[in-house]
């Protein structure tokens, strides 16, 4: 396996910058996932890195090898795309062999290979069907072990379970990770599904307009985005955002807006020092804002009025979407919490998990 590294890669179709600058250095072993809005330049950087799309500006480099003059054939790469087109008069066996025929291995090598990658993914069972006689995973197992029997590099991957329905995209990301760890590969994995990313990914690169937004551990982008669009980008439902002032009073900081006032905790208000007076965004998840009967342990809390508008009982919790004076915002509230359409309905800010934003610039401020 091999590290990837992209230096200041731009690609430019005609006049316009699908991809812009990007610097992204993957690890050797690493599961890394990119993920972004349609048309933000995945399948590009993607492409780039396989040498299926002409970098117009920086450097890629595999292993040690800077590879932008080398054909795709020699880079060392597994591809799997969004749609998996196996070769139908071919039987599971043959679809996963066809590569290595083609490279000349000799046939005990395609064999012992093919073998490995059908016990992998559970497909032993089925190397003599056809694809049509396979469910959806299954084929798209098949197209996985396409890529694992040529033992690559590294694998791209492409969207490669957005044909599946959403039970066996759960079952097949959990296989993922552990093909993953078993193969000891380094992947590179483009998604537009929030969800995807935050957990298939040792690290996630979130991309716009062809700009690296941030990469991090999924976790790390999730409770501390760099700014407004990942904080938005990544969540579901997303956070809720409302643009108003920082005002200070006798050394106290205060958030004001159209719907509410309170005051900033005073471990984080410091650093809208300089924002006195002027207007920033601030931002909340749904989960940090609480139905008062389960909020008893937050230590930082804003209380606040609301009326229901309409909420989604999802069984285990409660979406709830209300009006706060004329401003909308979701909390997600316990299944028990009962909300009332049309209701009034007290709810929790916790502040320990509050963001801002810097409106100009977008940036995270805290
Ligand atoms: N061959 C091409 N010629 C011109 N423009 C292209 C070409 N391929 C892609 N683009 C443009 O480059 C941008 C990035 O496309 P890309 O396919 O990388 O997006 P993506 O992030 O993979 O989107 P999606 O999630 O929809 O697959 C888009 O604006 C697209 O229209
Ligand atoms: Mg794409």
């Amino acid at each position: 396996m091999a590290r990837v590294l992209l230096k200041n890669v731009t690609k430019m179709f005609d006049d316009v910058a699908a991809v812009k600058d990007v610097n992204l250095a993957i690890k050797d072993k690493e599961f890394v996932v990119l993920v972004g809005p349609s048309g933000c330049g995945k399948t590009t950087t993607l492409r780039m890195i396989a040498g299926l799309e002409e970098i117009s500006r920086g450097e890629i480099y595999i292993g040690d090898r800077l590879v932008n003059e080398v054909p795709p054939k020699d880079r060392n790469i597994a591809m799997v795309f969004q749609s998996y087109a196996l070769y139908p008069h071919m039987k599971v066996y043959d679809n996963m062999a066809f590569g290595l025929k083609l490279r000349g291995e000799s046939k005990k090598e395609i064999d012992t290979r093919v073998r490995e990658a059908a016990e992998i993914l559970g497909l032993t069972v089925y190397l003599d069907r056809l694809p049509k006689q396979l469910s959806g995973g299954q084929r798209q197992r098949v197209a996985l072990g396409r890529a694992i029997v040529r033992h690559p590099q590294v694998f791209l991957m492409d969207e490669p379970l957005s044909n599946l329905d959403a039970k066996l995209r759960v079952q097949m990301r959990a296989q993922l990770q552990r093909i993953h760890k078993q193969l000891e590969a380094t992947i590179v994995y483009v998604t537009h599904d929030q969800v995807e990313a935050m957990t298939l990914g040792q690290k996630v690169a979130v991309i716009l307009n062809g700009e690296l937004q941030q990469v991090d551990a999924p976790l790390t982008v999730y409770e501390r985005p760099t700014n407004r669009f990942v904080a938005g980008f990544l969540g579901s439902p997303p956070m809720n955002f409302f643009k108003g002032q920082v005002r200070k009073k006798e050394g106290k900081y205060f958030f004001e807006c159209e719907g509410f006032k309170f005051e900033v905790p005073a471990d984080v208000a410091g650093q809208l020092a300089s924002y006195v007076d002027r207007e920033v965004s601030f931002g909340i998840r749904p989960e940090d804002i609480w139905d008062i009967p389960s909020s008893g342990w937050i230590d930082q809390k804003f209380l606040i009025e609301t009326r229901v508008e309409f909420r989604e009982l999802m069984g285990s919790e409660t979406f709830v979407y209300v009006k706060a004076g004329p401003l909308a915002l979701t909390g997600r509230v316990g299944a028990m919490a009962d909300p009332q359409p049309g209701s009034k309905f007290g709810l929790v800010f916790n502040l320990r998990k509050i963001h801002f934003f810097d409106p100009e610039t977008q940036k995270a401020i805290i």
